[in-house]
């Protein structure tokens, strides 16, 4: 359990709060490229950290992301004139370009120097394979964008995937490195002889109570969950927690699976899931037979980010959260079917992530975590909270830079299953294959300021 105090600062993300500004150090995943296709387009309303903001892509095909009032008297720029390299307030026509400098203010007479003085908010953005990353950080120059794998491949060779869900950020993030689930939620009503015996789904429902290995690492922490496989080997599932949101899960084949999934805030009560992965990973998945390969009862279990495009989405609203909802939603109870729960599914909720939506979002808005009892299962959990609160205390008092923010090679790592002999050190005999990475630096596309 945690205690009140470090529950509240785990969980609020907003300005000025100390997990808020340890994010803050880092490039945020903001919009696809593909939410603002067009320049001189509509502006877009963002919600991100709590801070509600206004993305637009002017002429050039630049991005700004400024704050959402005008600094005149705080009509929202989501109404705004997108023209000329900038937005224009439509109250009184003051114009800013994706800098927040106020470029144009016809209000006020023509001698003025008044616009010089007003300046909005903005944060730089920059664009990487379809993802519109920014920097809501104190820093003059930002730091280097991560070197996360599938985000750096050549065009084609990857697919970025959001959904949104409505908890806080840690709660949607502990779900992606507690691999103890996978047996119960997931694969709950699977037996054995349902699998091919040899395959890590075999291993996995065979035996539903990993032993753990937890470690910190200069990225996170790193986990080895591992359970018999052979009479001489075990079936380890590996897998990452990175700074500050960032986790590669273990369901495909290490070496070859190429995923990284970001449990990015919006506000302290909503989070924006990306998936970012190689196609190529669903080699990783399908060939020993890993978890996503499963289908129970005729209903796909295959996990999110392995297989693009699985998603029914409600229609998208212009709202601050009106975008990437899940068509099985919380009013609707994830569309449960009981006659299949008795039958063929643990859950009777279809489809892997909506299976992990509804716990988590079930836990409420924000879990008090005082009222939890952990058991040795939740190991990376636990130890991946203390490095995280830790990471935000020692950036609040003695101003220590949280880990990979200065060193983008940090994020060169890869997650998946294995099969070691019983008397194998299971980082030094995968140390290879977790540091794979095939990618060379892709140029960004626009920077902006
Ligand atoms: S409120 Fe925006 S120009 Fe007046
Ligand atoms: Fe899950």
């Amino acid at each position: 359990m945690l205690s009140r105090e470090d529950n509240e600062l785990l969980c609020r993300v907003g300005p000025g709060t100390p997990v808020g500004a340890m994010l803050r150090q880092y490039w945020v995943p903001a919009l696809m490229s593909s939410e603002l296709p067009e320049r001189d387009g509509a502006p877009v309303r963002v919600r991100l950290m709590g801070e509600n903001l206004i993305a637009f892509r002017v002429t050039s095909g630049k991005i700004g992301l400024i704050q959402n009032h005008c600094p005149h008297r705080g009509a929202s720029l989501f109404f705004g004139r997108n023209e000329e390299e900038g937005l224009r307030c439509v109250y009184h026509g003051w114009k800013y370009s994706c800098e927040g400098h106020c470029v144009d203010m016809p209000s006020e007479p023509e001698e003025s120097n008044f616009k010089s003085k007003i300046h909005a908010t903005a944060y730089p953005c920059v664009e990487r394979n379809d993802i519109i990353w920014t920097y809501m950080g104190p820093r003059q120059t930002p730091p280097p964008l991560p070197d996360i794998e599938p985000n750096m491949l050549p065009q084609g060779e990857y697919s970025v995937q959001k959904v949104s869900r409505e908890c806080n950020w840690f709660q949607g993030l502990e779900g992606d490195i507690d691999t103890s689930h996978l047996g119960f939620l997931h694969l709950g009503a699977i037996k054995p002889e349902q699998t091919t015996p040899g395959t890590f789904d075999y291993y996995n429902v065979a035996d539903r109570a990993p032993k753990y290995e937890v470690v910190d690492t200069e990225f996170g922490t790193s986990y080895g969950a591992y359970r018999p496989a052979e009479a001489d080997t075990y079936y380890w599932r590996i897998a990452h927690f990175l700074f500050p949101f960032f986790t590669m899960i273990p369901t495909g084949i290490l070496g070859m699976q190429v995923l990284v999934r970001a449990w990015v805030p919006l506000d302290d009560e909503h989070i924006m899931f990306w998936s970012i992965a190689a196609p190529r990973s669903r080699l990783g998945s399908g060939a020993a037979g890993g978890a996503s390969g499963l289908n129970a009862g005729g209903r796909a279990v295959a996990a999110a980010g392995a297989r693009p495009g699985g998603f029914e989405f409600l229609p998208d609203t212009t709202d601050w959260l009106g975008k990437f909802r899940l068509t099985q939603h919380k009013d609707n109870d994830y569309l449960i079917d009981r006659k299949a729960q008795r039958t063929e599914s643990f859950t009777g909720i279809a489809g892997i992530h909506q299976q992990d939506q509804a716990v988590t979002e079930s836990m409420g808005p924000i879990y008090d975590r005082t009222q939890e009892h952990l058991g040795t299962s939740d190991a990376m959990v636990i130890r991946t909270r203390r490095r995280v609160i830790n990471a935000a205390r020692a950036l609040r008092d003695n101003a220590v830079t949280p880990p990979g923010v200065d060193n983008p090679a940090v994020y060169r790592h890869r997650s998946g299953g294995v099969i070691l002999p019983r008397d194998a050190d299971w980082l030094e005999a995968t140390k290879g294959l977790r540091e794979a990475f095939a990618a060379e630096p892709t140029p960004e596309k626009s920077v902006a300021p």
